[in-house]
């Protein structure tokens, strides 16, 4: 069963193995080098910046590892969303504290949202870490690493308007092989009440075009099959020449990476439903390899709670969008959401304005999340936190058990249909089965037989659960 407090998504059992395990990223070339032990929290991005990180300290001469007994540095790549993702860094800091009274040489950096949250405070709470540094501070790791290794402590926490790190080829940390994120942007220039991003990440910058495409014409070349463009807004993303003139916005961006091969899926996170334009959508049409998927937030059904949070859109807004994508791209296109419940000031009716705002767009998927307050926000500083915590988790329980209902309402749909999947590896529960994901960003498992990672397979769907789709591969005659 899922939990019923905090963020969660209905997951799938191939997925729920990453849930709340932070990931642990090794490469295994290096003898003798020194060992690096990453841990990453929170967004894709953040996973994504480890990639970055990883790849600056490897021209330092260290390697990664996946055994933290091995390791000479630790690094934690935090994330400050909500309370409770702070908290499992504090738990996991008091753990590493023993591991340091053994090891005295061991030293902890601390990186990503909660470095550039707390700062210099970090080192004060938190005593055995040596290092703090914030998102766009990567490129000084080996100089705030070499004060650390003299006995002090190191902070930067500068953030940028251009660091996009876009000259910079991430090593590809835990990786299938199959798929991989590209950064496009980074920052965020909304400001929605609730949210710490703005203030952790700094403002909206997007990346040169030509080094997205290289970067995907690369992974293509090793073998990956998908790749998905992140940021946290990407319909705003945006290109320009000197004289300020927009030379790629998002659509032709997307188009860029469409071209670079037929047989590279190309899917993207998170699109704004203020943002997202027709001409995205009419790309996703045009191009066969770019994912009939889109992951469109809502963060509440009711107009006046969205004002509140503002997120610049109300309801009308918001489902005139689901109308756009289902008219352009018909009612297959996954649509997934994320939602906050427990909102302040948030009434049982709007509540219920969420709850049918659901029962409107039947979302194949959602990230659901009750409302926790973030210190400095303009949530924090406005409106008080007055929803009690039991009505919180209530409300959130209503909205994950009407998630649980569409998604295997969703999910039925799909039964006898033929579907492609991306196989991206066995099935976690045994070898006998791959699992892959189709168009819609499912995961799909299916037996074996002849086929291999990476590979595109046609399976006819036979059964579901609210989180997962089965089937059997069917050759390309019987199509
Ligand atoms: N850029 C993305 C969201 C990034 S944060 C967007 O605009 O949609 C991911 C999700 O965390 C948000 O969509 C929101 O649902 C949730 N979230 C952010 N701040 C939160 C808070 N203070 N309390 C609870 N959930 C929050
Ligand atoms: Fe946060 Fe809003 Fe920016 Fe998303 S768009 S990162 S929710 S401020
Ligand atoms: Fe968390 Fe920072 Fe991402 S706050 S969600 S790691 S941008």
């Amino acid at each position: 069963m899922e939990r019923l407090t905090g963020e969660l998504k209905i997951l799938s059992d191939e997925e729920k193995d990453g849930l709340d395990t932070p990931r642990i990223t090794e490469d295994e070339e290096g003898q003798g080098k020194r060992k690096l032990y990453i841990e990453s929290y929170g967004c894709q991005m953040n996973f994504s910046d480890s990639e970055i990180v990883a790849s600056i300290l490897r021209k330092e001469g260290f390697v990664t590892t996946s055994k933290q007994e091995e390791a000479e540095l630790i690094l934690l790549n935090t994330c400050s969303i909500r309370d409770n993702a702070e908290q499992k860094v504090r738990n996991r800091l008091s753990t590493l504290n023993a591991s340091k009274r053994n090891k005295p040489e061991l030293k902890i950096g601390v990186l990503g949202c909660m470095a550039e949250r707390l700062k210099k405070k970090l080192l004060e709470e938190e005593k055995i870490v040596d290092m703090v540094v914030g998102p766009d501070a990567y490129r000084d790791l080996p100089k705030l690493i070499g004060e650390v290794d003299e006995g002090h402590k190191a902070v930067n926490v500068f953030l940028s308007r251009e660091e996009t790190y876009a000259d910079i080829t991430p090593v590809r940390l835990g990786t299938n092989g199959v798929t991989a994120f590209i950064s496009i942007m980074r920052g965020c220039d909304n400001m929605c009440s609730f949210c710490v991003v703005p203030y952790t990440r700094g403002r909206e910058r997007s990346r040169d075009p030509h080094t997205i495409v290289q970067e995907a014409k690369d992974l293509f070349d090793k073998g990956y099959r998908e790749v998905t463009l992140l940021g946290q807004n990407v319909d705003s993303y945006k290109w320009q020449n000197e004289n300020g003139e927009t030379e790629t916005n998002f659509a032709q961006l997307l188009a860029k990476v469409g071209d670079v091969n037929p047989d590279l899926r190309v899917r993207f996170s998170t699109s704004h439903p203020k943002d997202i334009t027709d001409d995205v959508l009419y790309t996703m049409k045009k191009y066969e390899n770019v994912c009939n998927y889109i992951h469109l937030p809502a963060q509440s059904g009711s107009s006046r709670v969205l004002d509140l949070m503002n997120r610049t859109y109300d309801r009308e807004w918001y489902l005139n969008k689901i109308d756009r994508i289902r008219t352009i791209l018909g009612e297959e296109c996954g649509i997934s959401h994320d939602m906050i419940a427990g909102f302040c000031t948030e009434t049982e009716e709007d509540h219920q304005d969420t709850l049918s705002l659901m029962d409107y767009v039947q979302f194949d998927y959602g990230y659901m999340f009750y409302y926790s307050e973030r210190p400095g926000t303009p949530a924090a500083k406005k409106y008080a936190d007055d929803i009690d915590l039991e009505t919180k988790k209530r409300r959130l329980s209503e909205i994950i058990e009407k998630q649980r209902n569409h998604s295997l309402l969703r999910n039925e749909k799909a039964i006898g249909q033929v579907q492609k999947v991306l196989v991206e590896g066995f099935s976690k529960r045994s070898e006998d089965f791959l699992q892959g994901r189709n168009d819609q960003n499912k995961v799909v498992i299916f037996p074996k037989e002849q086929y291999q990672k990476g590979e595109y397979v046609l399976v006819r769907i036979e059964e579901c659960t609210a989180a997962t789709l089965k089937g059997k591969a069917v050759s390309m005659e019987l199509v």
